[in-house]
């Protein structure tokens, strides 16, 4: 007993040595409040109100805060009401707060910002109004808060904000409007606001941004307008808003970009993505040499210009995935050659130009996958100064029927993971090409089946192929894992010296595959239980080459006890027979 308690008194010893140091460090000792399910009573009846630091209610019964309520509370310097049902401030609720720089009041019920305080509170940088019911900004909302860095209103019902209610707040430099009903941005909303950084307004369903919203915010580098209802992006046209590095315009109905054709832009991240675009232009985007993320995602592209591109010299990642394109210009890819990530998939390319990557060093994931591609030229046509594995590349869903030899030896070399699954491949060449392709070489997708020996469905692996000669595809299920997993090889434990009989081969079942994954195809099932077994049956000769070592050496072992056995019996019975 007393042996374990000895390390319970050194931990206790310790935590006591750490305790008063940090008194001593702290003479002001800083008093942390920290409570949940609690109500408004409470929170007036602790002790060392003077000495409190942080007071935190989250989940409690406070509906109210009623004028002068923190007056005893003067050295607060954050206070969180969270999630407590708040709906009622009183106009000097904050009175005497003259620490106070972090106020949250999220997920209540409050529907009016106002000033809750007769001084300014000066030291506040930082106001959460996340999730309340606010529908109105007015011209007094902010005028006890002038030092904020950090506004959010987001997640509440805001459809107007008066001209001039930021006004009061010219160090603001995060303010977040994201997720309420705003419809329009007026000119002077954001009027004056020079220090202004990082503007959210994603997630509202503004359908205009006045022409000179941005005239004074210099400032500006991110700017979230996504998931509105804008048309166009005509208000970046008075170019204050050149130094702005990350613009976020997806999700809304824009037609056409022209704002980016002239001026230099310092934009590294440019959102398109889930617009109507229809077109880029040769010019559309000549101002963004500064650009490394363009996503055009998900718009309505059937044209790009051979030129459009050549401009953007730092772009490393495109998305022009899910759009309508038929072909793409030779040479698009020709100048941006710090490219790293191209994503075509989904679009209706039939051919690319067989050069159209070669100037690509840096390409590490190219996604041609959901294209109408029959040939794969351009791999073996890759840039030469690809390094080894370094590219994952996506072919699946495309009408390939084979890939000549240079290309197989370029993704060989060059792929990290080859996604080649769901083409028309041929199958004499595709069996071929099992035997010899890489590990990193993918050709199979999985398939559900139902069976009659198994309630559950199976998923198995299978490859997929035509047999021209016969007119048929086909499908090729690699049944050898599945069959294993029925008979329980592979987790055989090595406990016994037995000589382990040779298993009997599985009773050959044919499955149901369940038609309508297949649509109108007709298909035969070929089980390739020979490639299983063969697989199978070079795991289980391994596991009984393992065992029969082990087994070899066990007896060795064994061998050389009984010999030491004997050897000290001997010297035992000598030794007795000394003594005697
Ligand atoms: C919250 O407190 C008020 C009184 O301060 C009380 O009437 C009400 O029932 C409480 N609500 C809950 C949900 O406990
Ligand atoms: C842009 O906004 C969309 C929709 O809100 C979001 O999914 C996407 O991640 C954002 N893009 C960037 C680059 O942050
Ligand atoms: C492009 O935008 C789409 C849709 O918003 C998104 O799914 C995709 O992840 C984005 N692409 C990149 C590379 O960020
Ligand atoms: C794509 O192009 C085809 C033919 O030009 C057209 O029928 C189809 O509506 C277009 N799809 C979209 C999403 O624009
Ligand atoms: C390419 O885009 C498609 C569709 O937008 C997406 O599903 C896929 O994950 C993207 N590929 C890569 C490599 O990001
Ligand atoms: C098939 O299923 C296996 C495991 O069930 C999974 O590891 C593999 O990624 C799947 N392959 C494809 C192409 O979805
Ligand atoms: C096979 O896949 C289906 C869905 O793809 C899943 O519902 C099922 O549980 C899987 N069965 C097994 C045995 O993994």
């Amino acid at each position: 007993m007393a042996h374990n308690s000895w390390p319970r008194v050194l931990f206790l010893y310790l935590l006591l040595l750490l305790h008063c140091r940090q008194h001593a460090a702290t003479p002001n000792r800083r008093i942390i409040y920290k409570f949940t399910d609690c109500n408004a009573e409470q929170l007036q009846h602790l002790p060392k109100l003077a000495a409190v630091y942080e007071l935190s209610a989250v989940t409690c019964n406070i509906s109210t805060l009623p004028n002068a309520y923190f007056t005893r509370f003067t050295t607060l310097t954050a206070l969180e009401v969270r999630e407590s049902g708040l709906a009622k401030i009183g106009a000097y609720a904050l009175n005497g707060l003259e620490q106070l720089q972090w106020l949250a009041l999220p997920w209540n019920y409050i529907t009016n910002v106002e000033p809750w305080s007769q001084a300014p509170l000066k030291a506040l940088h930082t106001l959460d109004l996340e999730g309340n019911a606010v529908k109105m900004l007015s011209a007094e909302s902010f005028v006890r808060y002038p030092n904020l860095h950090y506004l959010s209103l987001a997640h509440n019902m805001l459809e107007r904000i008066s001209g001039d209610a930021f006004t009061h707040l010219p160090h603001l430099k995060h303010l977040n409007l994201a997720h309420n009903r705003l419809g329009v941005i007026e000119s002077l909303y954001f009027r004056g606001m020079q220090h202004l950084a990082h503007l959210s307004l994603q997630h509202n369903a503004i359908e205009r941004v006045a022409a000179d919203s941005f005239a004074t915010n210099a400032h500006l580098r991110s700017l979230r307008l996504d998931v509105n209802k804008l048309r166009d992006l005509e208000f970046l046209r008075s170019n204050a808003l050149t130094r702005l590095l990350h613009l976020n315009v997806s999700h809304n109905r824009i037609e056409a970009v022209e704002a980016f054709a002239t001026g230099e832009w310092a934009l590294m991240d440019l959102d398109l993505s889930t617009n109507r675009l229809v077109e880029v232009k040769a010019d559309t985007f000549n101002g963004l040499a500064a650009l490394m993320h363009l996503n055009l995602s998900a718009n309505a592209l059937h044209m790009l210009a051979a030129s459009c591109l050549d401009k953007l010299i730092n772009l490393e990642t495109i998305d022009l995935s899910a759009n309508n394109l038929t072909q793409l210009p030779s040479g698009l890819f020709d100048a941006p050659t710090q490219l790293q990530r191209v994503n075509l998939s989904r679009n209706a390319l039939p051919t690319v130009d067989a050069e159209l990557f070669a100037q690509l060093p840096y390409l590490r994931a190219l996604d041609m996958s959901g294209n109408q591609l029959s040939s794969g030229a351009f791999i073996a046509h890759l840039s030469p100064l690809l390094p080894h594995s370094a590219l994952t590349l996506d072919l699946s869903e495309n009408h390939l029927t084979q890939l000549d030899a240079d290309a197989m030896t370029a993704l060989q070399v060059c792929g990290a993971s080859v996604d080649l699954s769901a083409n028309r491949w041929h199958c004499q060449w595709l069996i071929v090409e099992l035997v010899r392709a890489p590990a990193h070489v993918h050709f199979g997708r999985n398939y559900s089946l139902a069976s009659s020996w198994s309630a559950a469905l199976l998923n198995v692996s299978g490859i997929d192929c035509y047999d021209a000669e016969r007119q048929r595809s086909l499908v090729v299920l690699d049944a050898g894992r599945l069959w294993e997993r029925r008979h329980g090889v592979g987790d055989v434990e090595c406990t016994t010296f037995v000589d382990p009989v040779m298993p009997t081969p599985p009773p050959l079942v044919w499955p149901r595959v369940r038609v309508d994954r297949f649509d109108s195809r007709s298909i035969i099932i070929w089980m390739l239980i020979a490639i299983g077994l063969a697989f199978t049956g070079l795991r289980i000769a391994r596991q009984l080459i393992d065992r029969r070592e082990q087994t070899k050496r066990v007896k060795k072992l064994l061998e050389l006890k009984t010999q030491e056995l004997t050897r000290l019996t001997a010297k035992n019975v000598e030794r007795l027979n000394e003594r005697t």
